[in-house]
């Protein structure tokens, strides 16, 4: 049934001039008191927010968690609370370097960001399709970034920056590897993991700590574009990802991922007896050490009705966490804990938990008052300071973490790469050897063609660099991708 609704200004008032501005006369100026005029153009001016400063192109859709095994000696979290439980969701995937505008189909990571609205808050959980990242320290990653984004000069993406800086960083490399595979191009949203990536814990009811990762495996399978096939993609819908996703969800094809998860203990992953720092966020848990523990299921179901209101406007935050899940010491983690809400206050506002998609559906209670856009009644009468006499609110100790036990008395700057955590190679030099022979021819033609672009005065230095890194992984990779580049390395000066 059409609905008969009266066109009004957003104050409410009804009016019939949307289309002819006011004029002395027909073929004379305009008025400056046709204020619908200026609301209109004023409005449109202001429709564009700051995009991400990275992940700004993206898709998202709602949907269910739901538990199928249990996990409780593990956590108290109530998302997990018992089997069949289900939690009402957001996730949000992305690529990571590109503007808003730019392709679905570019060689990236992909992020994998979710919110889970739980009756203790919501649980942000915010990773990529890969287990792994670039660097290993928060300080690092604008640099990073920069290289990923255009040169300043040219305006062009630029793949010299690119390898110049993997090339004098190999804390990378395990991630370059990753990203140069196909799985650096997965065919859409639906076909690809989701990581953690970080080392979290989890907190039981007796208060006790362990440490987890969690890994969310795609039940439609792991499916990507080659290299050719995703430039091809690209000339042909720029959007593939979000079509794919939103009409698949629209058709009831309701894609999943099973959430598994890997533990260890506090006492092990403290007592640094195991051959990795547990904390590094450029290493996997061998999953022969650390097997794969069944927990849930994610569905997503529904399509956002708004793209704006619910997925542009969606504010993801690692720092977002529950009673039952912890942070840890990964220095990653630690930097991306103020790194995000900060970046939400720039790009939404002060009150950006107010927004729908990002607010506790459950209850809010604090003493944050004012600010621009607010609009949850901003404590209405009550008291605005604590402790009060007035409002009986109650700091509930069961919430209380336990104490975290820490390595050095010490603050310092210490070398991430110091001995003992400068083995960059071995597990990318792993991950080579166990993929198909098409997988690792694919991979060593993605890598030719990428390294291929590196131009200027400082070529040969960053090829010989980067190349001494992929011998180091692997020698067949390594020969390989000399022999594709034409470079002869009997020929060259050793670093
Ligand atoms: C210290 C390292 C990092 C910093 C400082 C950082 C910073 C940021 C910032 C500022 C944004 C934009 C947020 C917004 O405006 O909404 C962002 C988005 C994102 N980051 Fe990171 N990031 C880091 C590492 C990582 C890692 C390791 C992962 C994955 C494991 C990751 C996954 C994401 C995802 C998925 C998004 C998009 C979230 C969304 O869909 O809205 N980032 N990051």
């Amino acid at each position: 049934m059409k609905l008969h609704k009266k066109l009004t200004t957003a104050s409410g008032r009804p009016y019939v001039e949307n289309e002819n501005s006011q004029s002395v006369g027909s073929r004379g100026p305009l008025l400056l008191q046709d204020y619908i005029l200026h609301e209109k153009m004023a409005h449109f001016n202001r429709e564009r927010i700051p995009e991400r400063v990275v992940h700004a192109k993206g898709s998202g859709a709602f949907g269910t968690f739901t538990v199928t095994h249990d996990i409780t000696k593990y956590t108290k979290a109530k998302i997990f609370s018992e089997i069949g439980k289900e939690t009402k969701m957001l996730l949000r995937f992305s690529t990571v370097g590109g503007e808003k505008g730019s392709a679905d189909t570019e060689r990236d990571p992909r992020g994998f960001a979710m919110k889970f609205y739980t009756e203790d808050g919501n649980w942000d959980l915010v990773g990529n399709n890969t287990p792994v990242f670039f660097v290993k320290d928060p300080k690092k990653f604008d640099d990073f970034i920069h290289t990923q984004k255009r040169d300043p000069h040219t305006n062009l993406k630029s793949p010299t920056m690119m390898w110049d800086y993997w090339s004098l960083n190999p804390e990378s490399l395990h991630q370059v590897l990753i990203l140069m595979s196909d799985r650096g191009t997965p065919y859409g949203y639906r076909h690809m993991n989701g990581y953690g990536s970080h080392t979290y814990s989890m907190i039981d009811a007796a208060n006790r700590r362990t440490y987890v990762k969690f890994h969310f495996k795609t039940a439609q399978g792991i499916r990507n574009f080659t290299n050719e096939e995703a430039a091809q993609m690209k000339a042909h819908d720029m959007d593939f990802a979000q079509r794919d996703l939103i009409e698949n969800i629209d058709a009831g094809n309701f894609p999943k991922w099973d959430l598994k998860i890997q533990v260890m203990s506090e006492e092990e992953a403290l007592s640094q007896d195991y051959y990795l720092n547990p904390f590094d966020l450029t290493k996997v848990w061998p999953h022969g050490d650390y097997p794969l523990i069944d927990v849930g299921v994610v569905e997503l179901n529904q399509n956002p009705h708004n793209y704006f209101q619910d997925i542009e406007q969606a504010a993801f935050a690692p720092a977002h966490i529950v009673d039952g899940i912890g942070y840890s010491p990964d220095k990653m983690l630690q930097g991306r804990l103020l790194s995000y809400p900060d970046a939400h206050r720039y790009r939404l506002g002060t009150n950006y938990e107010q927004i729908p998609v990002n607010r506790c559906p459950f209850a809010t209670n604090n003493y944050q008052r004012d600010g621009q856009m607010r609009v949850d009644g901003n404590g209405g009468e009550n008291p605005n300071y604590f402790p009060n006499s007035f409002d009986g609110m109650e700091i509930d100790s069961a919430y209380q973490e336990p104490p975290l036990p820490i390595d050095s008395p010490y603050a310092d700057w210490y070398d991430r790469n110091c001995e003992g955590e400068n083995d960059h190679f071995t597990q990318p030099g792993n991950l080579f050897k166990i993929m198909t022979p098409e997988q690792q021819l694919n991979t060593i033609n993605n890598i030719i063609g990428a390294m291929s672009g590196i131009e200027g005065p400082k070529k040969a230095e960053i090829v010989n660099r980067q190349l001494s890194h992929w011998y180091r992984a692997d020698g067949r990779l390594g020969a390989a991708i000399a022999d594709g580049l034409g470079v002869d390395v009997d020929m060259e000066e050793p670093e």
